[in-house]
């Protein structure tokens, strides 16, 4: 389904970003593994990736740093020829009641979660303007629909990302490029393996499938949003959540 394409996905060492990237390589793309500079995991899913079949580099990098996006970016398209999918995925929490969060913590959530993700879309469209083709995935995230207590700074940076996505979509649709977002709910990982029984029950009365989904159910959806298989949509929020948010 993606076979020789190209796709660069950020903060992909780990968690719901790996998921995405050996998602993307198993339907045949090329991948780019962008993470932290000091990330130890990058390697590994390099490794991972290339024995799939695929070609793999990893390119560390802060995505807040124009400089490290476009060293990205060159380096996809002097490996690769050009870039045809960009998932935005890299994106931290800093949580705390609003009267008590500092504007420390403010800003670098802003800062990764949506100025990272503004710089990486308006580096890549440059590749993709040129080939008249290209999808990009921004992982926002249920709360930037709905709030939620301790987390205004992360759930405005993920509501501004679904706002960045709409306006992406509107201004490079005629160059062929297509822009949407997918929000995911609670999805396990190792944070949720920690609560216990009783609290994960609590959550699952919540939400109307009655489970936390896996990195693998957000991974899908991304590949759908790559392919050719949504060629008629952009401008969307995807939610992978189970029917939390309906
Ligand atoms: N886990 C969930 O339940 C959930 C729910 C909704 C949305 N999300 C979103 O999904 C995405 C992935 O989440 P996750 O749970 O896998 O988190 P994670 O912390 O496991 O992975 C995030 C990755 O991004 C990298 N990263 C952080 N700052 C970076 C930067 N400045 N530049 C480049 N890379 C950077 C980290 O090093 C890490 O490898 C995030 O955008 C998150 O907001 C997660």
């Amino acid at each position: 389904m993606l076979k020789g394409k190209t796709a660069i996905v950020t903060g992909s060492a780990r968690g719901i970003g790996k998921a995405i990237a050996l998602k993307l390589a198993s339907l045949g793309a090329n991948i780019v593994v962008n993470d932290i500079p000091s990330s130890e995991d990058a390697a590994k899913t390099v490794e991972e990736i290339k024995a799939l079949g695929v070609n793999s580099v990893a390119v560390l990098g802060d995505v807040r740093n124009i400089e490290d996006v476009k060293n990205m970016v060159d380096t996809a398209v002097s490996e690769f020829g050009t870039v045809d999918i960009l998932v935005n995925n890299a994106g931290v929490t800093r949580d705390n009641l609003m009267l008590r969060m500092s504007e420390e913590d403010w800003d670098l959530v802003l800062d990764i979660n949506l100025k990272g993700a503004f710089n990486c879309i308006k580096t890549v469209v440059r590749p993709m303007m040129k080939q008249k083709k290209g999808s990009i995935i921004n992982i926002a995230s249920v709360v930037g629909e709905m709030g939620n207590a301790g987390q205004a700074n992360y759930s405005a940076s993920k509501a501004g990302l679904i706002g960045l996505t709409k306006t992406t979509a509107k201004e490079f649709a005629k160059k062929g490029i297509r822009a949407n977002a997918v929000a995911p709910g609670f999805i396990s990982s190792a944070m949720t393996d920690k609560l216990s029984d009783d609290v994960k029950t609590k959550y699952f009365e919540s939400i109307p499938l009655g489970q936390f989904g896996s990195t693998e159910d957000v991974a899908d959806v991304v590949a759908f949003l790559a392919s050719d298989m949504s060629s008629y949509v952009t401008g969307q929020v995807i939610n992978v959540d189970g029917g939390l948010v309906m």
